[in-house]
């Protein structure tokens, strides 16, 4: 199974095929080579004003960083996501350079992760973005102090096999992939 977007209009091949996977190759390992070409699609995302208030911090599987992120995450996404060869927060900050609130600034920063997630996949990495960690706990055990914010945690790495995933993410990965009618969401 593919799971392949279905659209009334075609669209990109890489953004059909994209999807926020489960299962991932636990024994693949990840470097900044890998995930270079798509940390660049993130800096050339658009922002207003060009503020680029995103940042990143990554842990590659297996370092300290991967391990205190992994220890954030809560529910179920403990039990998929530290098989992933790379987890990644995105950190915005929250002011412009005259020290306003930034209205954009998490915007900006959820544009810049689309642009990675679609970069990635066209280079076979699947990406998985993540609301459900302890925001608290990752601000502290990475040391992001204001005005600087942690938003988002995402994991990064090769597919799995879906199959050997236990039961409740196996029926969650194998159902079909849904999404509002256009004509809902345009008007
Ligand atoms: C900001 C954000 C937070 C998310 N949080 C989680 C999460 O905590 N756990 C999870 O399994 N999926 C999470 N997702 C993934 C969504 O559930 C997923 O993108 C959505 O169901 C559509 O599926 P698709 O990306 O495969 O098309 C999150 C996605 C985004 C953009």
């Amino acid at each position: 199974m593919t799971n392949t977007a279905e659209t009334q209009y075609p669209i990109l091949d890489v953004l059909a095929s994209r999807r926020s996977p489960r299962a991932y190759d636990g024994d693949a390992t990840l470097t900044m080579d890998d995930l270079g070409p798509a940390f660049e699609a993130a800096r050339w995302a658009p922002s207003a004003n060009n503020l680029q208030p995103w940042s990143f911090i990554v842990g590659y599987r297996g370092d300290d960083v991967h391990a205190k992120i992994s220890e954030t995450l809560s529910g179920f996404n403990a039990d998929w996501a530290p098989a992933a060869g790379a987890l990644v927060v995105g950190i915005t900050n929250t002011l412009t350079a005259s020290g306003r609130q930034n209205a954009y600034a998490r915007y900006d920063l959820g544009q810049a992760v689309a642009h990675f997630s679609v970069q990635a996949q066209a280079n076979g990495l699947s990406v998985h973005q993540m609301g459900g960690f302890d925001i608290d706990a990752l601000t502290v055990a990475l040391g992001v102090n204001e005005p600087q914010e942690v938003v988002v945690v995402f994991s990064v790495g090769k597919a799995g096999d879906v199959a050997a995933l236990p039961e409740p993410l196996k029926e969650r990965e194998e159902a079909p992939r849904e999404r509002k009618p256009l004509t809902e969401v345009v008007r």
